[in-house]
């Protein structure tokens, strides 16, 4: 990114606590550190203060305390925003950008408790605007393509932006080669071309020749988990009320962790269904996922509250 200049956090690499420590001085607080290399993800270190990182930068570079993984360390703006995700299909030249969406990542309401793979997500996000759009339009999303294209690594797919709306505009937090989950759960049910055309373009590099259009709509993806995931949870309880999302348009029941048994199909994982409704307006699609959770029912069943409730803020 910061070779083709593609908006991201401001970071610098460091093999020496010296400069390390001299770069703090000019450096804007709070601040990432973060050992470079292995840590079995324990070598990041968020800094409050001058203070705390001079602390951080001994405890990674000088005892070691993170082991070799310390020999180089990475000091990294800490970036401050909302956070939108953006799909989108690429042949390797052309990109086509999908309908913005926002995930919930905390277990619990109000963005309490631990991170998990997604709790539910809501499309399209009011945060990604147009002017959002256009920034990112020039920017990001091409210049991403562009410089895979450069790199010698065309890139034929789906690239996955997770983006940082910040105070001094929108930046790349991370990329994912896949799609997001649960952000496909309300961004494909909104998509009108057919699937496999815009897959065969994206593998026959005629992406250009796609008019990607999404309905002008709203959906919301409830999750419905196991209680006491993302830690421990039991599994194998049986599920009732799937046949309620036959026949029933604008309504989806995704599997996520279930099994098929001779019995029925049981919970077989922390996130157990993906509960998607789509409605006129995100309020709309949001009553639509809630009356729908109703519909299913297994032990345990646990869901957050409030997947979109951002929307009354925007
Ligand atoms: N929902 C976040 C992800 O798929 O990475």
């Amino acid at each position: 990114m910061k070779k083709y200049h593609i908006p991201t956090a401001a970071y610098e690499n460091f093999d020496d606590p010296g400069k390390a420590l001299a770069y703090l001085e000019t450096a804007k607080m709070p601040v990432v550190l973060k050992a470079d290399g292995l840590a079995l993800g324990k070598g990041v270190l968020i800094c409050n203060t001058l203070e705390e990182a001079q602390e951080g930068v001994r405890t990674i570079m000088e005892d070691k305390k993170f082991g070799e993984a310390g020999n180089r360390m990475v000091i990294e703006e800490f970036m401050t925003g909302r956070e939108v995700s953006v799909l989108s299909f690429v042949d390797g030249r052309t990109i086509r950008i999908m309908s913005s969406a926002q995930d919930h990542k905390r277990a619990q309401d109000g963005d309490q408790g631990l991170n998990t793979g997604g709790m539910g997500t809501f499309s399209p996000s009011p945060f990604y605007t147009e002017e959002v759009d256009a920034f990112c339009r020039q920017h990001i999303y091409q210049a991403t393509v562009d410089a895979m294209a450069a790199e010698g690594r065309p890139f034929k797919g789906v690239i996955f932006f997770g983006l940082m709306l910040t105070q001094d505009g929108p930046r790349v937090l991370e990329y994912n080669a896949r799609f997001g989950d649960p952000e496909a759960q309300v961004v494909l049910p909104r998509m009108k071309n057919d699937m496999i055309e815009v897959v065969e373009a994206c593998i026959d590099g005629t992406l250009d020749q796609i008019d990607l259009q999404f309905e002008d709509n709203a959906a919301v993806c409830v999750v419905l988990a196991s209680q006491g995931y993302p830690v421990s949870y039991e599994k194998g309880f049986a599920i009732a009320g799937l046949e309620r999302f036959e026949d029933v348009p604008g309504y989806y029941c995704f599997h996520a962790g279930t099994k098929q048994t001779p019995e029925g199909i049981v919970t077989n994982g922390g996130r157990v269904l993906g509960i998607t409704a789509k409605g006129t307006d995100l309020k709309e699609a949001r009553a639509n996922a809630y009356r729908a959770t109703e519909w299913v029912s297994f032990d345990n069943k646990y869901m957050r509250s409030d997947i979109g409730k951002a929307i009354d803020e925007a």
